[in-house]
């Protein structure tokens, strides 16, 4: 059973609490080196690229993944402050902590949109990236909010996951890559531990049918989130075009579009979702039927098959 605490978060918070001038410094991204490890790149099994094209797709890709958490906190931030609201006259730990979480949001987007700069001036274009980010917030803030805190709870634990096992010890990995998501990893190390209080306690309150909604609204986020990241595929192959100058047959454009979508599904979906500490959160709030609905969900994203949508879903 595990023992989060809004104090000792918001203690651990201070302590491991950096500016994007530490992270960012002086050194530049190496065009020599990968920018995404293995684990969490689509290049590796593409045939169709040599192994300096492979390595410049893992530019673009990091580009990518680092405007789509730029993308999710859109979400996460206004999210965290209407909690920290309601929890002001309740419980003064809470507030404290969670409007930190959301402050420390704000300076992560202000981050990834930094290194939006950067990536784009190292590899000579502006990226093609998602758009619509404060839209996509919007919809995502109008769902259930047990489902999208449990979304958020996904992302901030794979956050964990990313770095530990694909980053941290990677020899060949750029270092300046290593550096952001190292400082990213430190904050949301609190943040995934938040959304499990912020969880646990909004589902002791739900009724039956409030629990419901939430279920059915978290399938209904995770088939969106895989329609941007296959929007975001789309942008990646323009991008590659471009940073490469080449065309591309459409057997190419097959073949890499499916490598690098089956990699963001994995990142983005299936190592938040398979995260022990996420399963141990939802499983502490959902009912064996619902574990299995949401499992079943996740498992036809991952092979690219439609989710079947409950009852007033768009
Ligand atoms: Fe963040
Ligand atoms: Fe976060």
């Amino acid at each position: 059973m595990v023992t989060y605490s809004y104090g000792e978060c918001l203690k651990r918070s201070y302590r491991v609490n950096w500016r994007i001038k530490d992270v960012l410094g002086t050194v530049g991204f190496d065009l020599n080196r990968p920018w995404l490890p293995t684990e969490l790149s689509g290049a590796g099994g593409i045939r169709c690229l040599d192994p300096g094209e492979k390595r410049k797709l893992t530019h673009l890709e990091m580009g990518a993944y680092a405007h789509l958490f730029r993308f999710v906190e859109a979400f996460i931030t206004p999210e965290m402050l209407g909690l920290a609201q309601e929890a002001r006259s309740l419980n003064l730990e809470a507030f404290e902590a969670l409007t930190n979480f959301a402050s420390e949001e704000v300076k992560h987007m202000h981050l990834f949109g930094e290194i939006r700069r950067l990536v784009d001036e190292a590899v000579g274009f502006p990226l093609e990236l998602l758009e619509g980010e404060n839209e996509v917030a919007g919809v995502v803030l109008g769902r259930h909010r047990g489902a999208v805190l449990l979304l958020t709870a996904a992302i901030e634990w794979f956050t964990q996951h990313h770095f530990l096992t694909a980053m941290k010890d990677s020899e060949e990995l750029d270092p300046l890559t290593r550096e952001i998501f190292r400082h990213h990893w430190m904050e949301e190390a609190q943040h995934a531990q938040l959304d499990h209080l912020e969880a646990v306690h909004l589902f002791r309150e739900l009724s039956q049918a409030g629990r419901d909604q939430a279920i059915e609204d978290l399938v209904w986020l995770l088939a969106a989130v895989d329609g941007l990241l296959q929007r975001q595929v789309g942008h990646d192959l323009a991008n590659l075009g471009r940073y490469l100058g080449r065309t591309f047959t459409e057997a190419e454009r097959g073949e890499i579009q499916g490598h690098l979508l089956k990699a963001k599904r994995h990142c983005f979906i299936e190592s938040g979702w398979a995260h022990p500490n996420f399963q141990e959160l939802f499983q502490m709030v959902t009912t064996p039927d619902q574990q299995a609905s949401v499992g079943q969900a996740v498992g036809l994203l991952l092979q690219g098959n439609p989710v079947p949508l409950g009852h007033g879903v768009a």
